[in-house]
């Protein structure tokens, strides 16, 4: 993955797919120009590596040379002109192959075949080493294109974002979503993190998402998902994860323009933590963190005694049944902690202290990611 100015992309082609893609585009134009010497032109600056590269597997003798796109401000302040200048020799007679780096709406095609109007070429073939069928909107005919692509936003290999990116010998594809933090929120019953939750997600802008939230807001308003929830739960059976992650997914979704995400009670196995690495995975995203205050047991037992006073929560009133949620708690836990620490993204925080302190130790892993 990287990052240019303020957006993430992520690797797309790689530069030995690109290499073979303009051997055989190289190939291809010489066979079909026979014994013509060509004149290869580049359009800068985004085509600088491809020609540079193309030229060295071109098998015959070609000419080469370069014109470049320069915007102006049109006669409406909110029209942009578009005009390619820089071609000074003479072309009548000759075969032009233009060479583009990638063609999307087809507007810098149109300016090519208006200023080669009057310039009496021979033949006129356009190659273009990257095309985005689903932005094209003219029609033009395409003699030489190397790859078809989705219209994403691509950088890499001469292409650029606002300047950035052109020196990467690969090509990068914007990622969908742009969430930068998703962090899994773990700890213990007692352990403070609904109110670490809600300070983080003031802190950092991140979606706060509590599967119970969830499933309490799916059930109270009938949704689909809810319905289906419901009807396991009526049974006394499972909900099954597909149901959990499809509530997720729409959560996500609904919130597609944060900053990320803090999980809270999901996920609790490891299928389910997979489950949500392929959610995140579809959205070209990840999870970056599993966090867990960590506090010991004693400390605990008597934090939700003393929220039992107050709270009137059954489960906060026993302590047996205190010390029984704990044990359950590290039990279902202890393989998640391993799955997460296998990939490096386990965090443990010292959840001990005033609350503050314990946000502050938790910005502290935050701001690494
Ligand atoms: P068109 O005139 O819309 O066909 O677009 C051609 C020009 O737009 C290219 O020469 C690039 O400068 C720019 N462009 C189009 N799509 C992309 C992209 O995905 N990444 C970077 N530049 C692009
Ligand atoms: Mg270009």
């Amino acid at each position: 993955m990287i990052k240019l100015h303020d957006l993430e992309f992520k690797p797309f082609i790689e530069q030995s797919a690109i290499e073979a893609c303009i051997e055989r585009m190289a190939h291809e134009i010489s066979m079909d120009l026979s014994d013509e010497v060509p004149v290869f032109i580049g359009i800068l600056n985004g085509s600088f590596m491809f020609v540079s590269d193309f030229v060295k597997k071109y098998p015959k003798p070609c000419e080469v040379t370069f014109i470049k796109l320069a915007s102006y401000e049109g006669l409406k302040s909110t029209e942009d002109i578009h005009r390619l200048i820089g071609l000074t020799q003479d072309l009548s007679g000759r075969t032009v192959v233009i060479l583009e780096d990638i063609i999307d709406s087809g507007n810098t095609l149109g300016e090519v075949y208006r200023i080669f109007k009057n310039e009496n070429v021979k033949a006129l073939k356009i190659a273009t080493l990257f095309f985005k069928p689903e932005a094209y909107k003219k029609d033009y005919k395409l003699h030489y294109v190397g790859m078809e692509i989705p219209n994403k936003f691509i950088v890499g290999y001469g292409l650029d974002y606002d300047g950035l990116g052109r020196d990467l010998p690969e090509i990068y594809q914007l990622k969908s979503t742009q969430h930068m933090t998703n962090i899994v929120l773990f700890g213990p019953p007692g352990a403070g993190k609904g109110t670490q939750a809600n300070y983080l997600k003031e802190k950092y802008n991140l979606v706060h998402i509590s599967t119970g939230d969830v499933f309490r807001f799916n059930i109270k308003n009938e949704t689909a998902l809810g319905m289906l929830a419901k009807s396991y739960m009526d049974k006394g059976e499972l909900v099954p994860d597909q149901v959990t992650i499809d509530m997720l997914n729409a959560e996500v979704e609904k919130n597609a323009g944060a900053n990320g995400f803090i999980f809270d009670g999901f996920p609790r196995t490891n299928a389910q933590a997979e489950a949500l690495d392929n959610l995140m995975n579809e959205k070209d995203s990840q999870i970056d963190a599993m966090i867990a205050l960590e506090v010991n047991d004693e400390i605990l037992v008597k934090r939700l005694l003393e929220r039992g006073k107050t709270s009137g929560r059954k489960d906060d009133a026993d302590e047996s049944i205190i010390r029984n949620r704990i044990t359950e708690y590290y039990k279902k836990t202890a393989v998640l902690k391993e799955y997460y620490a296998a990939q490096n993204k386990y965090y443990g925080v010292d959840g001990v202290g005033n609350i503050d302190e314990i946000t502050e130790r938790l910005s502290k892993e935050i701001d690494k990611l």
